[in-house]
């Protein structure tokens, strides 16, 4: 028998009270915080999907794991833990672990960066590229152009484009690229997988150019997952097998322990030049502390352990992939065109489509983002013009894309908060024709998303 029915591979142990606010309450509570969801206390969010980051629940294993952690400044017992458990997906030779994935990116690009330097990925994550802009390199993303079409059915649309790639290392001169970056999967183009396939041949040409391959491994497991249920040839492997030989093309990796690998905070660089990890050690004791623990607890090197190994379960990777499907097809049913197909860890909201009234410099994504807190407490986030609209001159231009990311926390809500979310978005499309857009009354130079302050148009 084939039920229909995904259940959760897993029964709850201990709860936590979710906000139910009244929609006057609501209302009143994203204009105190000035139309800006990360301005938004979580405690008067219903269904935070916000972001996936940090933010899954950890398991009864991970819990009691916690309790082994070991505190030692120097080779704690947690490290070698820790350790075993990273090296049996990603055996490279040293193993650096920091506080998180973007620590792990300002270690790697401060020694592999600076001006005149060119580093390419399919899409660098926005702390990946604001890494290596920092130390003055460029970051240039070369997805395949599939990747970058909101309705193509690809089942890679986190590849790289090879022949880009080729051209580019054929044309910058030497060790102007000291590093090639793949995302699996591909978070900025809409959580979409890289093909075992393309980081194979992504491999061979670094190889023929001498220029190493890393991976920016946050969604390792949801990567390997959707290889194994598209990649020809590759249904009857394990996705531990899988993530081994995704692993072995590359010659390191940063990683956020944040995503796949369940725990709260996290992440680590992984590398097998010998001199590359002495100096990556060095800049690691300045700043995040000594080598076997990071910037991490030894309780959290214990937790990641446990959900290393929990992350690659196959139960858990159907659940978590088909219940994002879920979502995204409920929600495309229902009106609201979404990113196809449908990627691993969030369903991407094309407001832009939704509300064509509304022009690009007047938010559509906020102003739909907005919308599904005040009908039903759901927090996402707008990925489009408040982004990404403000150039360096202070000009404003539309972005390519306007989205709503609702990003979906992992182990952390059943299927009916998400049968209310879909609820929701119904909701959202009886709207959508008297919904207005915002302007920004205040907002930072960088990152403005954050910080900025927002009006309704209503005038
Ligand atoms: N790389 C990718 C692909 C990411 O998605 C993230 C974080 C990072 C690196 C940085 O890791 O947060 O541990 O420093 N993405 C989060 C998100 C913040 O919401 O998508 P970090």
């Amino acid at each position: 028998m084939n039920f229909t029915t995904i259940i959760e591979p897993f029964r709850i142990h201990s709860v936590e009270p979710l906000a139910i606010l009244s929609e006057a309450a609501r209302r009143e509570a994203i204009r105190d915080s000035h139309y800006n969801l990360f301005d938004l206390p979580s405690r008067l969010v219903t269904i935070d999907l916000l972001t996936d980051s940090g933010t899954g629940a950890m398991s009864r294993d991970q819990w009691a794991a916690l309790q082994h952690g070991d505190e030692s400044y120097a080779g704690s017992p947690s490290w070698e833990i820790f350790r075993n458990a990273v090296s049996e997906l990603f055996p490279y030779k040293h193993l650096i672990p920091t506080h998180q994935g973007r620590a792990a990116e300002r270690i790697l690009f401060s020694l592999l960066g600076g001006p005149d330097k060119i580093i390419p990925s399919n899409t660098h994550f926005d702390t990946t590229r604001a890494n290596i802009e920092f130390t003055g390199a460029q970051a240039i993303d070369l997805v395949i152009a599939e990747g970058k079409d909101t309705q193509s059915n690809h089942p890679f649309k986190g590849n790289i484009d090879l022949d880009a790639l080729r051209s580019l290392l054929q044309g910058s001169g030497p060790g102007t690229v000291p590093v090639v970056m793949l995302t699996v999967t591909n978070n900025s183009g809409g959580g979409q997988p890289v093909s075992l396939a393309n980081i194979r041949s992504t491999k061979e040409i670094c190889q023929q150019f001498g220029v190493p391959l890393f991976l920016d491994a946050c969604r390792f497991a949801e990567n390997a997952w959707f290889i194994r249920s598209r990649e020809a040839g590759q249904q009857d492997r394990t996705v531990v097998d899988i993530v081994r030989e995704m692993a072995s093309y590359a010659d390191g990796m940063t990683m956020s322990a944040k995503k796949d690998p369940m725990g709260n905070i996290g992440g680590w660089l992984a590398v097998n030049d010998d001199d590359l990890a002495e100096q990556a050690r060095s800049m690691l004791i300045l700043t995040e502390g000594f080598p076997t623990y990071g910037g991490l607890a030894g309780r959290d090197l214990e937790a990641i352990a446990v959900g290393l190994r929990e992350a690659v379960n196959h139960d858990y990777l159907n659940y978590r992939i088909t219940s994002t499907k879920y979502l995204g097809e409920a929600l495309a049913s229902a009106g609201i065109p979404v990113v196809q197909p449908i990627g691993g860890h969030a369903v991407y909201l094309d407001a832009r489509a939704l509300l064509p009234h509304i022009p690009p410099l007047e938010f559509p994504g906020q102003a739909a983002a907005v919308a599904l807190y005040e009908i039903g407490g759901v927090r996402g986030c707008e990925i489009g013009s408040v982004m990404f609209g403000r150039q360096p001159d202070g000009s404003e231009r539309p972005a390519a894309l306007e989205l709503v990311r609702l990003a979906i926390p992992r182990r952390t809500y059943t299927q009916s908060h998400i049968d209310y979310v879909i609820e929701v978005g119904e909701e959202l499309v009886r709207r959508a024709p008297a919904l207005v857009g915002y302007r920004i009354t205040n907002g930072a130079t960088t990152l403005r998303h954050f910080t900025a302050q927002f009006q309704p148009i209503t005038d």
